[in-house]
C-alpha cells in the first residue's frame, strides 16, 4: 500500500486571478456575502500555487509517496467553452514533473468542485450540455498531460456536488432545489463515465461514505436509516459499480420530484464503465432518527458519539472498518484507495521551538490506518491511502478555522510547520516501508 496526503485546487492554491485563469463557482459563492464564515475566501489560500516547489520539498522530507491534488477546471478551460488556457496546464505540468522529480506520484482530481462560473449561467451540473463540457476539458488535460501523470480521478464526491451544491445549498453554486440536484447527481456521473472511458486504464471515483446507523433499533429509526444509505451511499455506488439506480430510491424521488426523465438510453452503461480502484473518502458513520415532521427526504440527524473533532463529527475507526467491509460484501472484491481520511482539532499555536503539539489528530490517523489493516487483514484490497489534508487550508464554507492539515499554515505569514502527527505519519511510513508495523 502507498501513503499519501491529498488536497485540492481551490483549497490551497490561491492566485485565482493570474495567468488567464477563469472564474469558478467557489470564486463566485466565497465572494457573495453570507455564504462563508467570517467572508473569507480562496483568494490567497496556501498561496501554494507560488510556493509549490517548497511545499513538495516539505513532502518529500515526511516521506509521502503519493500526492492528490486537483486540477482548477478554470485554470485549463477559463470560460468552459473549449478554449485552452496553456498558461494553466504549464502549472500542472510543473507540479507533476516536480513530483516525480522527487520520487512522488502524482495523482490527479479532475473536478473538485470548482466549475467554470461561464458553465453555471448556462445551468451548470442541472444540464447534461455541462458533462460534455467536462469531456472536452478531460480530453485536453489528458493529451496535454498524459505522459507525466498516469493516475486520475474523475469526479470528488458527486454527492457533495449534487446534493450540497443544489438541494441543501451549503456548497457552491448554493442552490436550493432538489430536482436539480438530482439532474445534478445524474449528470456528474456522467461526466464521469465519459472521463473515465478516455483516461483509463488507472482511473477512479471518488465517493464519499459513511455507514449509515439508525439511531435506535425501532423500525421506524432503521428505515430511516436505509433511506439515508440509499441517498448517500447506493445513489452512487450502484450506478458507478453495477449500472442501475436502486429502484426504491428512483420511486422515492419521483414521488417527490416527478419523473426523472433526465435518464436517457445508455447513459448508465456509460456511467458504469470499467474503472480500475474505487476512491473512498472516510471521515464518520452517519446516525440518523426518524422524524415524522420531515418530508421522506430530510432525514434527521442523530446527536454522534462521545467523541468528535472540531467539525463535530463522530470519531468511529470501526466505521472504516464497516464501511470497506460492507463495499467487499456487496460490490465484490474491487480495489480502493482511501483518498480521504483524516481530522480538523483547534490546534494550539506553534510553539517557540517549532512544534505543533497535535496528539488528538495524531489518534485520529492511528486508530483509522489501524482499521483500515484490520481490513486489509479479511482480504480488502486497498492500494493507497491519503491523509486528508497535507495542509492547513480552506474548508469551504467553514473558511480557515477548521484545521486539518498534517502541517500548520500561518495564513499571515503563510509559514509552514509541520505538526507532530506530521511527524508521527512520516515514521509510520518509515516503518510501513521497512516491514515494522506490528506494534
Ligand atoms: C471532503 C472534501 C475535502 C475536504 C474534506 C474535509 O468532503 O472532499 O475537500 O473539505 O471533506
Amino acid at each position: 500500500m502507498k501513503f499519501g496526503a491529498a488536497t485540492a485546487a481551490y483549497q490551497i492554491e490561491g492566485a485565482t486571478r493570474v495567468d488567464g485563469r477563469g472564474e469558478s463557482i467557489w470564486d463566485r459563492f466565497a465572494h457573495t456575502p453570507g455564504h462563508v464564515a467570517r467572508g473569507e475566501t480562496g483568494d490567497v489560500a496556501c498561496d501554494h500555487y507560488n510556493r509549490w516547489e517548497s511545499d513538495l520539498d516539505l513532502m518529500a522530507a515526511l516521506g509521502i509517496e503519493t500526492y492528490r491534488f486537483s486540477i482548477a477546471w478554470p485554470r485549463v478551460m477559463p470560460n468552459g467553452d473549449g478554449t485552452v488556457n496553456a498558461a494553466g496546464l504549464d502549472f500542472y505540468r510543473r507540479l507533476a514533473q516536480g513530483l516525480r522529480e522527487r520520487g512522488i506520484e502524482p495523482v490527479a482530481t479532475l473536478y473538485h468542485w470548482d466549475l467554470p462560473q461561464a458553465l453555471q449561467e448556462q445551468g451548470g451540473w442541472g444540464e447534461r450540455e455541462t458533462a460534455e463540457r467536462f469531456a472536452e476539458y478531460v480530453a485536453a488535460v489528458a493529451d496535454e498531460l498524459g505522459d507525466v501523470i498516469e493516475k486520475w480521478i474523475t469526479i470528488n464526491e458527486p454527492w457533495v456536488v449534487a446534493f450540497q451544491g443544489h438541494a441543501y445549498g451549503t456548497k457552491a453554486p448554493g442552490v436550493r432545489d432538489w430536482p436539480t440536484a438530482l439532474r445534478a447527481s445524474h449528470h456528474v456521473l456522467l461526466a464521469h463515465g465519459l472521463a473515465a472511458q478516455m483516461l483509463g486504464p488507472h482511473v477512479g471515483i471518488t465517493l464519499n461514505l459513511a455507514p449509515v446507523e439508525p439511531e435506535t433499533d425501532s423500525a421506524a429509526d432503521r428505515q430511516a436509516a436505509e433511506r439515508w444509505d440509499g441517498h448517500l451511499n447506493r445513489w452512487f455506488l450502484e450506478p458507478v459499480l453495477r449500472g442501475e439506480y436502486p429502484r426504491e430510491m428512483v420511486e422515492l424521488y419521483e414521488r417527490r420530484c416527478g419523473r426523472l426523465e433526465w435518464i436517457e438510453d445508455g447513459d448508465l452503461s456509460l456511467i458504469a464503465a470499467p474503472t480500475e480502484f474505487l476512491g473512498v473518502n472516510y471521515y464518520a458513520p452517519t446516525r440518523v432518527r426518524a422524524d415524522a415532521r420531515r418530508g421522506p427526504l430530510e432525514v434527521a440527524q442523530a446527536p454522534p458519539g462521545p467523541h468528535t473533532t472540531a467539525m463535530g463529527w463522530e470519531v468511529d475507526p470501526d466505521g472504516l472498518y464497516r464501511l470497506l467491509s460492507r463495499v467487499r460484501a456487496d460490490y465484490g472484491d474491487l480495489a480502493i484507495a482511501i483518498t480521504e481520511n483524516g481530522a480538523s482539532y483547534d490546534d494550539p499555536p506553534t510553539a517557540d521551538n517549532g512544534r505543533v503539539d497535535d496528539p488528538q489528530r495524531t489518534a485520529y490517523l492511528k486508530s483509522h490506518l489501524a482499521a483500515l489493516r484490520r481490513a486489509v487483514g479479511d482480504g480488502v484490497r486497498v492500494e493507497s491511502y491519503f491523509v486528508w489534508s497535507l495542509l492547513d487550508n480552506f474548508e469551504w464554507e467553514w473558511g480557515y478555522d477548521k484545521r486539518f492539515g498534517i502541517v500548520h499554515v500561518d495564513f499571515e505569514t503563510q509559514r509552514r510547520t509541520p505538526k507532530d502527527s506530521a511527524l508521527w505519519y512520516r515514521d509510520y511510513i518509515s516503518r510501513a516501508r521497512n516491514g515494522g508495523l506490528e506494534d
